[in-house]
């Protein structure tokens, strides 16, 4: 908890006043929120911020966030949000939170996003400690995972006792397994968008800018 903790405070310590920001999704997200709450009642700083799920929705107008839209705030200055891998280029692997869709439209719609994560998430190749979520619409679940099986991993429908998972967009998860993680991230990626009825994949590549790395000792570091 003290590196995620470290790494949400100082990703909130990087955000100037008048600031449009996206606000992403999970547990080192929220720590950002508790910083930049802070920061509005001791420094008066100004921010708008645009939520990427109905959970982060609720914890930040909890917290007495202003929040607003992309229709009023089409252009982001920074987005804030975890991830699930992060490799040495940058790329990640996101959506363990099942926010993916959201997260990837307000990403790219800002002028940096900044990933706040704890040590354990930097991977060598994605893939490999986490399963890769995909956003299908429920009605083409079946053949969206015939065509995933096609390109080598495993879709597991996310929920619980047999009951789908359903996302903020109405849509489901498959959680895929690759068993020798994401060789070739860019390519998967295109070959996923080319299947109709995904919605969208959990892979960001080229979105990410500074990565805050958070240590146990409560240290962080900035790649
Ligand atoms: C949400 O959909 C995800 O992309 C999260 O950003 C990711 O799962 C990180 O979550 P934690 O900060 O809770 O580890």
């Amino acid at each position: 908890m003290q590196a995620k903790r470290a790494a949400g405070r100082h990703a909130a310590d990087l955000v100037a006043s008048g600031a449009r920001l996206g606000l992403g999704t999970g547990s080192t997200v929220y720590f950002a929120l508790e910083r930049l709450a802070e920061r509005v009642r001791e420094e008066g700083l100004d921010l708008v911020g645009v939520p990427t799920s109905v959970q982060t929705e609720k914890e930040a107008e909890r917290l007495g966030l202003r929040l607003t839209t992309l229709d009023r705030e089409p252009r982001l200055d920074l987005t804030i949000d975890g991830a699930d891998e992060v490799d040495s280029e940058r790329r990640l692997i996101k959506g363990g939170g099942g926010a993916l869709l959201r997260e990837k439209v307000v990403a790219a719609a800002s002028e940096e996003l900044v990933v706040i994560v704890e040590l354990s998430k930097v991977v060598d190749r994605l893939g490999t400690t986490f399963r890769l979520p995909v956003e299908v619409v429920p009605f083409a679940c079946t053949p969206v995972s015939g065509r995933l099986k096609d390109l080598g991993c495993e879709p597991q429908v996310r929920g619980a006792d047999g009951e789908p998972s359903v996302t903020d967009n109405g849509n489901w998860i498959l959680d895929c397994t690759f068993p020798e993680g994401i060789a070739d991230p860019l390519g998967l990626e295109v070959e996923l968008d080319r299947i109709p009825g995904v919605v969208e994949c959990g892979l960001f590549i080229g979105l990410a800018g500074r990565i805050v790395i958070g240590h146990d000792d409560g240290s962080v570091e900035v790649r």
